[in-house]
Protein backbone atom coordinates (compact mmCIF):
# COMPACT_ATOMS: atom_id res chain seq x y z
CA UNK A 1 0.00 0.00 0.00
CA UNK A 2 2.91 2.21 0.65
CA UNK A 3 2.86 2.78 -3.49
CA UNK A 4 -0.63 3.95 -3.36
CA UNK A 5 -0.07 6.54 -0.40
CA UNK A 6 1.35 10.10 -0.30
CA UNK A 7 4.53 10.21 2.06
CA UNK A 8 2.44 11.86 5.39
CA UNK A 9 0.62 8.53 5.27
CA UNK A 10 2.49 6.12 7.61
CA UNK A 11 1.73 2.96 5.95
CA UNK A 12 2.24 -0.49 7.52
CA UNK A 13 1.95 -4.07 5.93
CA UNK A 14 1.45 -7.35 8.13
CA UNK A 15 4.16 -9.62 8.53
CA UNK A 16 3.78 -13.36 9.16
CA UNK A 17 3.78 -12.95 12.81
CA UNK A 18 1.79 -10.36 13.43
CA UNK A 19 -1.74 -12.52 12.73
CA UNK A 20 -0.51 -14.26 15.93
CA UNK A 21 0.02 -11.11 17.68
CA UNK A 22 -1.21 -9.54 21.09
CA UNK A 23 -4.20 -6.99 20.96
CA UNK A 24 -4.26 -4.97 24.13
CA UNK A 25 -7.27 -4.41 26.33
CA UNK A 26 -9.19 -1.95 25.22
CA UNK A 27 -9.09 -3.65 22.00
CA UNK A 28 -10.28 -7.33 22.50
CA UNK A 29 -13.98 -5.56 23.24
CA UNK A 30 -14.03 -5.33 19.13
CA UNK A 31 -13.22 -9.02 18.29
CA UNK A 32 -15.79 -10.03 21.03
CA UNK A 33 -15.24 -13.47 22.61
CA UNK A 34 -16.94 -16.19 20.12
CA UNK A 35 -14.62 -14.86 17.00
CA UNK A 36 -13.65 -17.74 14.54
CA UNK A 37 -9.56 -17.90 14.20
CA UNK A 38 -9.44 -16.53 10.75
CA UNK A 39 -11.49 -13.30 12.42
CA UNK A 40 -9.48 -13.40 15.73
CA UNK A 41 -5.94 -13.24 13.32
CA UNK A 42 -7.82 -10.77 10.84
CA UNK A 43 -8.27 -8.35 13.50
CA UNK A 44 -4.91 -8.95 15.57
CA UNK A 45 -3.11 -8.12 12.48
CA UNK A 46 -4.90 -5.26 11.98
CA UNK A 47 -4.29 -3.65 15.59
CA UNK A 48 -0.65 -4.70 15.65
CA UNK A 49 0.10 -2.53 12.10
CA UNK A 50 -2.26 0.20 13.02
CA UNK A 51 -0.16 0.59 16.81
CA UNK A 52 3.29 -0.06 14.53
CA UNK A 53 1.91 2.60 11.84
CA UNK A 54 0.69 5.13 14.63
CA UNK A 55 4.87 4.81 16.22
CA UNK A 56 6.11 5.29 12.64
CA UNK A 57 3.99 9.10 12.74
CA UNK A 58 6.33 9.39 16.09
CA UNK A 59 3.12 9.00 18.08
CA UNK A 60 2.88 6.46 21.79
CA UNK A 61 1.32 3.57 20.04
CA UNK A 62 -2.08 3.58 21.55
CA UNK A 63 -4.61 0.80 21.38
CA UNK A 64 -7.19 0.95 18.79
CA UNK A 65 -10.29 -0.24 20.29
CA UNK A 66 -13.51 -0.37 17.71
CA UNK A 67 -16.68 1.96 17.78
CA UNK A 68 -20.29 1.08 17.84
CA UNK A 69 -20.36 1.64 14.26
CA UNK A 70 -17.59 -0.85 14.01
CA UNK A 71 -14.91 1.71 12.50
CA UNK A 72 -11.43 1.77 14.25
CA UNK A 73 -11.19 4.32 16.80
CA UNK A 74 -7.68 6.62 16.37
CA UNK A 75 -6.60 8.59 19.01
CA UNK A 76 -6.57 12.39 18.75
CA UNK A 77 -5.09 14.31 16.05
CA UNK A 78 -4.64 10.63 13.68
CA UNK A 79 -6.87 9.78 10.92
CA UNK A 80 -6.43 5.99 9.65
CA UNK A 81 -7.86 3.29 8.31
CA UNK A 82 -7.50 -0.68 8.26
CA UNK A 83 -7.89 -3.79 5.47
CA UNK A 84 -7.52 -7.39 5.29
CA UNK A 85 -8.32 -10.09 3.01
CA UNK A 86 -6.87 -13.70 3.15
CA UNK A 87 -3.18 -13.58 3.56
CA UNK A 88 -2.74 -9.91 3.30
CA UNK A 89 -3.58 -6.70 5.72
CA UNK A 90 -2.28 -3.08 5.88
CA UNK A 91 -3.20 -0.44 8.11
CA UNK A 92 -2.46 3.34 7.31
CA UNK A 93 -2.46 6.42 9.73
CA UNK A 94 -1.76 10.29 9.47
CA UNK A 95 -2.03 13.15 11.01
CA UNK A 96 -5.18 14.96 10.56
CA UNK A 97 -3.77 18.43 10.37
CA UNK A 98 -2.20 17.12 6.64
CA UNK A 99 -4.49 14.67 5.95
CA UNK A 100 -8.27 14.86 6.40
CA UNK A 101 -9.41 11.09 6.09
CA UNK A 102 -7.52 8.48 4.18
CA UNK A 103 -8.88 5.15 3.15
CA UNK A 104 -7.53 1.88 1.61
CA UNK A 105 -8.58 -1.68 0.47
CA UNK A 106 -7.36 -5.01 -0.65
CA UNK A 107 -9.33 -7.82 -2.68
CA UNK A 108 -8.72 -10.96 -3.74
CA UNK A 109 -8.23 -10.75 -7.81
CA UNK A 110 -11.07 -12.44 -8.65
CA UNK A 111 -14.04 -12.34 -10.80
CA UNK A 112 -17.68 -11.16 -9.25
CA UNK A 113 -20.65 -13.00 -10.51
CA UNK A 114 -23.08 -10.82 -12.89
CA UNK A 115 -25.01 -10.13 -9.41
CA UNK A 116 -22.66 -8.98 -7.60
CA UNK A 117 -21.39 -7.00 -10.17
CA UNK A 118 -24.90 -5.13 -10.83
CA UNK A 119 -24.95 -4.46 -6.88
CA UNK A 120 -21.92 -2.83 -6.96
CA UNK A 121 -21.37 -1.32 -9.89
CA UNK A 122 -23.76 1.61 -12.23
CA UNK A 123 -24.69 1.48 -15.55
CA UNK A 124 -22.69 3.39 -17.34
CA UNK A 125 -19.27 1.97 -15.15
CA UNK A 126 -20.44 -1.03 -16.54
CA UNK A 127 -20.33 0.10 -19.73
CA UNK A 128 -16.12 1.21 -19.99
CA UNK A 129 -15.25 -2.15 -18.97
CA UNK A 130 -14.78 -3.55 -22.37
CA UNK A 131 -13.05 -0.60 -22.97
CA UNK A 132 -10.33 -1.02 -20.46
CA UNK A 133 -7.03 -3.77 -20.92
CA UNK A 134 -8.26 -7.29 -20.53
CA UNK A 135 -6.78 -9.96 -17.85
CA UNK A 136 -8.01 -7.74 -14.81
CA UNK A 137 -11.38 -8.29 -13.03
CA UNK A 138 -12.19 -4.32 -13.38
CA UNK A 139 -15.47 -4.80 -11.42
CA UNK A 140 -13.76 -5.78 -8.57
CA UNK A 141 -11.24 -3.06 -9.03
CA UNK A 142 -14.80 -0.94 -8.57
CA UNK A 143 -15.78 -2.81 -6.10
CA UNK A 144 -12.09 -1.98 -3.41
CA UNK A 145 -12.25 1.12 -4.64
CA UNK A 146 -15.50 1.69 -3.52
CA UNK A 147 -14.60 0.13 -0.12
CA UNK A 148 -11.76 2.82 0.25
CA UNK A 149 -14.21 5.58 -0.47
CA UNK A 150 -16.51 4.34 1.90
CA UNK A 151 -13.70 3.95 4.54
CA UNK A 152 -12.72 7.79 3.52
CA UNK A 153 -16.20 9.46 3.63
CA UNK A 154 -17.93 7.75 6.88
CA UNK A 155 -15.22 9.09 9.45
CA UNK A 156 -15.99 12.40 8.32
CA UNK A 157 -19.16 12.70 7.02
CA UNK A 158 -20.59 9.97 9.36
CA UNK A 159 -23.42 8.81 7.01
CA UNK A 160 -24.42 5.99 4.90
CA UNK A 161 -23.02 5.47 1.64
CA UNK A 162 -24.68 2.82 -0.80
CA UNK A 163 -22.61 1.36 -3.81
CA UNK A 164 -24.42 3.11 -6.38
CA UNK A 165 -23.91 6.19 -4.44
CA UNK A 166 -20.68 6.84 -6.12
CA UNK A 167 -19.69 6.85 -9.41
CA UNK A 168 -15.79 5.66 -10.35
CA UNK A 169 -13.58 6.34 -13.29
CA UNK A 170 -10.41 3.97 -13.34
CA UNK A 171 -7.51 5.49 -15.68
CA UNK A 172 -5.54 2.19 -16.04
CA UNK A 173 -2.37 4.38 -17.56
CA UNK A 174 -2.13 5.98 -14.06
CA UNK A 175 -3.55 3.90 -11.86
CA UNK A 176 -5.80 6.48 -10.71
CA UNK A 177 -9.38 6.42 -9.94
CA UNK A 178 -12.10 9.37 -9.55
CA UNK A 179 -15.22 8.94 -7.78
CA UNK A 180 -18.39 11.46 -7.85
CA UNK A 181 -20.60 11.12 -5.12
CA UNK A 182 -23.66 11.24 -5.34
CA UNK A 183 -25.21 14.80 -5.02
CA UNK A 184 -27.77 14.13 -2.79
CA UNK A 185 -25.61 12.76 -0.15
CA UNK A 186 -23.04 15.27 -0.38
CA UNK A 187 -26.08 17.99 -0.42
CA UNK A 188 -27.37 16.14 2.62
CA UNK A 189 -24.41 16.17 4.78
CA UNK A 190 -24.14 18.26 7.55
CA UNK A 191 -19.91 18.44 7.51
CA UNK A 192 -17.94 21.70 6.42
CA UNK A 193 -16.79 21.07 3.06
CA UNK A 194 -18.39 16.91 2.33
CA UNK A 195 -16.54 15.71 -0.15
CA UNK A 196 -17.93 15.30 -3.61
CA UNK A 197 -15.26 14.07 -5.78
CA UNK A 198 -12.47 11.11 -4.31
CA UNK A 199 -9.05 10.22 -6.09
CA UNK A 200 -7.41 7.20 -5.20
CA UNK A 201 -5.06 5.03 -6.61
CA UNK A 202 -5.32 1.34 -7.45
CA UNK A 203 -2.79 -1.88 -8.27
CA UNK A 204 -3.50 -5.26 -9.37
CA UNK A 205 -0.89 -7.34 -8.59
CA UNK A 206 0.50 -10.72 -6.37
CA UNK A 207 -3.28 -11.86 -7.09
CA UNK A 208 -4.62 -9.16 -5.16
CA UNK A 209 -6.55 -5.50 -5.61
CA UNK A 210 -5.72 -2.54 -4.42
CA UNK A 211 -7.01 0.79 -3.79
CA UNK A 212 -6.25 3.57 -1.57
CA UNK A 213 -7.51 7.28 -1.52
CA UNK A 214 -6.90 10.74 1.04
CA UNK A 215 -8.80 13.66 1.42
CA UNK A 216 -6.87 16.81 2.33
CA UNK A 217 -8.02 19.17 4.73
CA UNK A 218 -10.66 21.45 3.47
C1 LIG B 1 -16.90 -1.30 6.28
C2 LIG B 1 -16.49 -1.94 4.94
C3 LIG B 1 -16.20 -0.83 3.95
C4 LIG B 1 -15.22 -2.79 5.15
O1 LIG B 1 -14.69 -3.25 3.92
P1 LIG B 1 -14.41 -4.82 3.64
O2 LIG B 1 -13.83 -4.93 2.27
O3 LIG B 1 -15.63 -5.58 3.98
O4 LIG B 1 -13.30 -5.28 4.68
P2 LIG B 1 -11.81 -4.74 4.96
O5 LIG B 1 -11.07 -5.86 5.54
O6 LIG B 1 -11.21 -4.06 3.78
O7 LIG B 1 -12.06 -3.64 6.07
C5 LIG B 1 -12.51 -4.01 7.33
C6 LIG B 1 -12.14 -2.90 8.27
O8 LIG B 1 -12.85 -1.72 7.92
C7 LIG B 1 -12.89 -0.90 9.08
N1 LIG B 1 -14.22 -0.34 9.21
C8 LIG B 1 -15.36 -0.97 9.56
N2 LIG B 1 -16.38 -0.07 9.56
C9 LIG B 1 -15.85 1.11 9.19
C10 LIG B 1 -16.40 2.42 9.02
N3 LIG B 1 -17.70 2.67 9.23
N4 LIG B 1 -15.59 3.42 8.66
C11 LIG B 1 -14.26 3.19 8.45
N5 LIG B 1 -13.69 1.97 8.61
C12 LIG B 1 -14.50 0.96 8.97
C13 LIG B 1 -12.50 -1.79 10.27
O9 LIG B 1 -11.20 -1.47 10.66
C14 LIG B 1 -12.54 -3.18 9.68
O10 LIG B 1 -11.58 -4.07 10.22
P3 LIG B 1 -11.68 -4.58 11.75
O11 LIG B 1 -13.13 -4.89 12.01
O12 LIG B 1 -10.78 -5.75 11.81
O13 LIG B 1 -11.20 -3.39 12.55
C15 LIG B 1 -17.61 -2.86 4.35
O14 LIG B 1 -17.77 -4.00 5.15
C16 LIG B 1 -18.96 -2.20 4.22
O15 LIG B 1 -19.74 -2.07 5.17
N6 LIG B 1 -19.30 -1.74 3.00
C17 LIG B 1 -20.58 -1.18 2.71
C18 LIG B 1 -20.50 0.31 2.50
C19 LIG B 1 -19.81 0.62 1.23
O16 LIG B 1 -18.75 0.13 0.97
N7 LIG B 1 -20.43 1.47 0.40
C20 LIG B 1 -19.85 1.84 -0.85
C21 LIG B 1 -19.73 3.36 -0.91
S1 LIG B 1 -19.33 3.92 -2.54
Amino acid sequence: MRDLLPAAVAVVVAEPPDWEGALLPEEQAGLGDRAVTSRRREFTAGRVCARRAISALGRSPVAVPTAANRAPVWPSGVVGAITHTRGYCAAAVAPADEIRSVGLDAEQHKPLSPGVVQAICLPEEEALFPRLPSGVSWPTVVFSAKETIYKVWHPIVGTWLDFHDATVTLDPATGRFTARIAPARVAAATVHAPPATVSGRFAVDGGLVRTAAVLLPA
